[in-house]
């Protein structure tokens, strides 16, 4: 009977709604008092990452009631289906099977009544073969040049993942090519990014699932037309020219050749695909044993999350955290903050994974949700943000929660920089946390100090509010296996939380509208047709483009 009521009629919302009544009345901090032993209960080590939850305003009771909403959501019965490659996508009857890509190859992955495994490592095989081929100059340009620059052309996941991927990786470029990354529809991108290259020494990488992403295959075809002013024979595209997608109609019809279309399948979403050959990119600029190691720590985090109890359960915990600050605090956003600048693509990353997969207010059976569903996610890299809006996060009414987030170890030992940069880290969480209240600043004026009567007139903007919730997740060192590990927390915490909130994590129906009308439009603008048809905001849009642009 409970286990059929809606998210916030289950007697766990209730309870967990008085919990949050009782906690409000006491600060973190003073739950460290009443718990000496808080940090133990309240934080958990995964091989090498860390992940510290006690900062949080939630004690015993709280957590253990979280469980069970957890328990009544039939979490465990979801995490099967996807570990059975069930439909689980249901808008788009496929199955969500991402983990197949990072199993290992002697694990049977079974989704539709095939195992896929075999055919995942064949395209990984076929990866690594191009790799090869390209590192080694056998694969060579039209001209006979080896390939020394690379510009992978995508959007969204068939972006956002290798480069984030090659970002936080960048020990462990080999420089055996040059790569870039074009997403952007502005001209400014392209045009920068293909200034000075050669075309007889560049190969571009077309990545996209759909092969119909407005955005990537228009600059696909800019790119193509740059290419064949130079090298004018269209059969010269096959040396320059490959795709990933699961269209091999429209990427053959492109002029590339079916052998170098690297297969992607449905049951991949595009924020999902990093593990896919859309880490084609990744591949080539860290190398094969590098990528298959990012699976490997992927599949490693996919093993402790469907293994171990929900108590102790890295993505599973973030996800109720999440869900405790969303549904009984009231927080309507979440900040991500790395504190190593190689992670600085982190927070546009998530923002992709969890704001695409539930930013959303239909529930499965496509009734109204009447609880709030996915967080804003934001962020940027510390300290950075520190000299930017942490002044909000600390003084301002709207509370943030936070997850910090850094690597212990660092590949780049400069002087004191990593224990200057974790001091900090840690001064701010720990200053979050607990504030500092009025007769904490009046007790440190002194009456001698010549502008005593000014230091109390200000001793009330010294204050601090404290009690912002904080996870910190500590990394060993960012290793490819770590970095593959931490993504996949991130992926099974979004699943999680999608599962409580009874949504599909796994559609996007909420970019089509955008994709239609921009079509439309400029078709419309093209040919200065149809401008009145709008609403007033609109047409006085379009009037003042069609006005001013240098086109005319
Ligand atoms: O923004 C919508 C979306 O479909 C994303 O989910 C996806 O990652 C992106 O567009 C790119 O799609 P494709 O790989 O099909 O070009």
């Amino acid at each position: 009977m409970e286990r059929a009521l809606s998210l916030d009629k289950k007697s766990s919302w209730k309870k967990l709604q008085n919990h949050q009544a009782r906690l409000a009345k006491t600060d973190t901090i003073e739950l460290f008092r009443q718990n000496p032993k808080r940090f133990d209960e309240f934080s958990i080590q995964h091989r090498e990452i860390l992940l510290d939850y006690s900062k949080n305003r939630i004690d015993t009771p709280a957590f253990k009631e979280l469980i069970t909403l957890a328990e009544n959501c039939h979490l465990r019965a979801w995490m099967d289906q996807m570990r059975a490659g069930h439909n689980i996508n249901h808008t788009e009857k496929r199955p969500v099977f991402h983990i197949a890509l990072r199993a290992p190859a002697d694990q049977e992955m079974i989704t539709e009544g095939r195992n896929v495994t075999p055919e995942v490592h064949a395209e990984l095989d076929k990866m690594e073969q191009f790799v090869k081929r390209i590192h080694s100059g056998e694969w060579t340009g039209y001209s006979g040049r080896k390939i020394t620059h690379v510009i992978n052309i995508g959007i969204g996941g068939s972006d956002l993942g290798p480069y984030l991927a090659t970002q936080s990786l960048r020990p462990y470029w080999l420089n055996e090519v040059e790569l870039h990354f074009v997403s952007n529809l502005d001209g400014a991108q392209l045009a920068l990014t293909l200034e000075g290259m050669n075309p007889e020494t560049t190969l571009f990488i077309i990545a996209s699932k759909s092969f119909s992403t407005l955005e990537t295959i228009y600059e696909a075809q800019t790119a193509r037309e740059w290419f064949l002013e130079t090298a004018i024979e269209h059969e010269h595209i096959q040396q320059h020219f490959v795709a990933i997608s699961s269209n091999v109609d429209k990427a053959t019809e492109f002029g590339i050749a079916p052998d170098n279309i690297f297969r992607m399948w449905d049951w991949v979403g595009g924020r999902y695909s990093l593990w896919s050959s859309i880490g084609l990119s990744i591949a080539l600029c860290i190398g094969m044993d590098h990528f298959r190691q990012i699976l490997a720590g992927a599949h490693d985090m996919d093993e402790h999350f469907f293994n171990s109890r929900f108590e102790r359960n890295i993505p599973v915990i973030l996800a109720l955290i999440g869900i405790w600050h969303r549904n009984f605090w009231g927080h309507h956003t979440q900040a991500i903050l790395p504190y190593d600048s190689l992670l600085h693509l982190l927070p546009s990353y998530l923002q992709q994974l969890d704001m695409e997969s539930n930013g959303k207010n239909l529930k499965r059976n496509g009734a109204r949700a009447h609880y709030d569903t996915g967080p804003i996610i934001w962020g940027e890299t510390g300290s950075n943000g520190q000299h930017a809006f942490f002044q909000f996060l600390h003084q301002s009414d709207t509370i943030v929660p936070v997850d910090f987030i850094a690597s212990i170890n660092t590949h780049y030992p400069l002087r004191d920089h990593q224990s200057l940069l974790f001091s900090n880290l840690i001064a701010q969480s720990e200053a979050l946390m607990k504030g500092r209240n009025l007769d904490e600043v009046l007790e440190n004026l002194s009456p001698e100090s010549p502008d005593y009567d000014h230091q109390q007139l200000i001793a009330r903007y010294r204050t601090f509010r404290g009690n912002t919730p904080s996870n910190t997740l500590l990394i060993d060192k960012l290793t490819p296996f770590n970095f593959g590990s931490l993504i996949a927390m991130y992926e099974h915490k979004v699943f999680v939380q999608g599962v409580l909130w009874n949504i599909n994590s796994f559609d996007q129906w909420g970019v089509e509208l955008g994709k239609e009308l921009a079509s439309k439009l400029q078709r419309d603008l093209l040919h200065g047709k149809h401008v009145e048809d709008h609403d007033p905001s609109t047409t006085g849009l379009l009037k003042h483009y069609i006005e001013v642009s240098e086109k005319r």
